[in-house]
């Protein structure tokens, strides 16, 4: 859980609009490798609920909001993501869910890994064992 955090990204604040930007290596700690996005999520709806193995993401609300619930087995954290302009660090190996999403909420998701079936660890107990 040590390393999942909230990071800032850079934001040029402009009376045209705002603008923000997400460079990999730098302003997070992995070559993105895919993108996904999570949109038109009904209200009360969760998503995720599993850990990863080996893939690590970065989770920004492009619009609206939502929480990324994290839990490393022993601790558990709720993260409210609600601007664009920072993003949550999830280091692999943490279940991981997101719920409570606002009405047209957009969740971008950047991932260090191409998608894979096999990364997925989808039961709790199994999760929990390996701790
Ligand atoms: P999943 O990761 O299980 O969604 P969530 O964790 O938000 O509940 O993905 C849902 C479906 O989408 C699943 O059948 C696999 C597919 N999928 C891909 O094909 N590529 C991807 O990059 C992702 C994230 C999902």
């Amino acid at each position: 859980m040590m390393d999942a955090r909230i990071i800032d990204l850079p934001k040029f604040l402009d009376r045209r609009g705002n603008l923000s930007f997400i460079e990999e290596e730098n302003h997070i700690p992995f070559k993105i490798l895919r993108s996904y996005w999570i949109y038109d999520v009904p209200g009360g709806e969760k998503r995720g609920g599993h850990a990863y193995k080996e893939n690590q993401e970065f989770i920004v609300a492009l619009s609206g909001s939502f929480d990324v619930v994290l839990d490393d087995g022993t601790e558990r954290k709720v993260f409210h993501l609600n601007r664009s302009y920072y993003g949550l660090y999830v280091p692999k190996g943490l279940w991981r869910q997101m719920e409570n999403f606002s009405t047209n909420s957009l969740a971008l998701v950047l991932a260090s890994t191409p998608y894979d079936a096999q990364d997925y660890v989808f039961d709790y107990n199994e999760f929990k064992k390996d701790k």
